[in-house]
């Protein structure tokens, strides 16, 4: 306890809002002039988005899984070209995983990929094809949480639904000055029965939608534009001058920094590839043997500590990366010369640099250093799920994000 009060251990922000500033769930007149406010703004600044053309449960579905990996703009290109291939929810029952993954490929998180496909499965063999209408019943369906069968529920069927996503949660803990960690399970709890108090029950497809807008674009994260809100007179975190410190952040998680190398092994125009396993990063893709450098390999290999660029052909000099030329070969070091040797029974005896890719996963910070080597010998081993394919049968095999970049760049 830390003034009288529990100490937020993961959050560094304390705030004293009294807790009348809690708007009472009795108010209705606040409720009613909210959601009129809402409807107004949405009217004159909803933003026309390609998967609020109709309101077809299967691509609202779609829609809210990617929305979930990354930005609207990002989501935009994909979404259209995954409706195309896959216009109807038979459609992609019937698809092939690997191609399913392949639309997918960039997007992160594959399983749910994975899930979007087996669902699309129970939906057609089980329900003849027909989505539930409510968001309990949508919830019973396999990777559907509470959000997404919120939002399928209010989007396609105008259900008065709850919604809390990223947009909503710092909508929501501003407008009530909600002074606890939004993602705990107090925060999650005064958040949903606030958007289900608060939803309208008329337009209520609307109103979710707009408050996702609003969310996004005016209520924003380290600079709302309060003066532009239409919310401002009802927002009790505005009233209290909070509405920086609202919602609570989260402490910075510690970020851990690794290496990792990516080998290209080659046979004529052949490379050896792998499908990632089940409880790997990137369940069902494929990638080239792969594997992390503990410390003690990184610091022998003499890694440069910096290159500029987020996918550079690597500079280098005398070390792993250490050649001027970038098509030079140099003698493969030893240590990893026996993983791939331990990974796929084959040998490999020089290298030549491709390049090195930064990328972030969760809380690891990853160096990739990717490489190709020749075979110079030895036999595939079996079981070990590695198999060869040629470039061009590359460009349909659904990759890992850093296989596909290393791919890219194969000759
Ligand atoms: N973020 C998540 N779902 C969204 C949607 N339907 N519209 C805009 N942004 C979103």
């Amino acid at each position: 306890m830390r003034d009288g009060r529990p100490a937020a251990s993961r959050f560094s922000l304390r705030v004293c809002v009294p807790m009348s500033a809690f708007p009472k769930l009795t108010d209705l007149g606040w409720r009613r002039r909210l959601r009129s406010r809402v409807l107004r703004w949405y009217d004159l600044n909803g933003r026309k988005l390609p998967w609020r053309e109709s309101a077809d449960p299967y691509r609202i579905w779609i829609s809210e899984i990617m929305l979930q990996q990354t930005t609207v703009a990002a989501v935009v290109p994909y979404f259209e070209r995954f409706i195309q291939r896959f216009p109807t929810v038979k459609a992609l029952a019937k698809a092939e995983q690997s191609e399913v993954l392949r639309l997918w490929e960039g997007l992160g998180y594959y399983s749910r990929a994975r899930n979007l496909h087996s669902t699309a499965q129970v939906i057609v063999n089980e329900l003849s094809g027909e989505f539930p209408r409510t968001a309990d019943e949508l919830t019973k369906l396999p990777g559907i949480g509470p959000y997404t069968a919120g939002a399928i529920a209010s989007f396609a069927f105008d259900q008065p639904a709850p919604i809390v996503e990223a947009n909503t949660l710092r909508l929501y803990s501003r407008l009530i000055a909600m002074e606890i960690d939004p993602r705990g399970a107090a925060g999650q709890k005064t958040l949903w029965k606030f958007a289900a108090w608060i939803v309208s029950r008329r337009r209520a497809a609307d109103f979710n939608q707009a408050v996702m807008d609003i969310g996004s674009q005016v209520c924003r994260p380290r600079d709302p534009e309060c003066p532009k809100c239409p919310l401002m007179a009802s927002c009790k975190a505005y009233e209290a001058g909070l509405q920086i410190q609202i919602p609570l952040q989260p402490t910075k998680t510690v970020i851990t920094d690794v290496v990792e190398v990516s080998i290209a092994v080659r046979r004529g125009n052949q490379f050896l590839l792998r499908q990632c396993t089940e409880k790997e990063r990137w369940a069902g893709l494929w990638d080239f043997v792969r594997f992390e450098l503990t410390d003690a390999q990184a610091a022998a290999l003499k890694i440069p500590e910096k290159t500029r660029a987020k996918v550079a052909v690597l500079p280098g000099q005398q070390s792993l990366f250490a050649d001027d030329s970038a098509v030079a070969t140099q003698p493969l070091d030893a240590v990893l010369q026996a993983q791939v040797q331990e990974q796929t029974g084959i040998s490999v005896e020089t290298y030549r640099p491709t390049m090195e890719i930064r990328h972030a996963v969760t809380r690891y910070r990853i160096r990739l250093l990717c490489i190709t080597c020749e075979v110079s010998g030895g036999r595939l081993k079996r079981g070990a799920g590695f198999q060869w394919y040629s470039l061009t049968q590359l460009t349909d095999l659904p990759l890992s994000r850093t296989g596909r970049q290393v791919a890219d760049r194969l000759e």
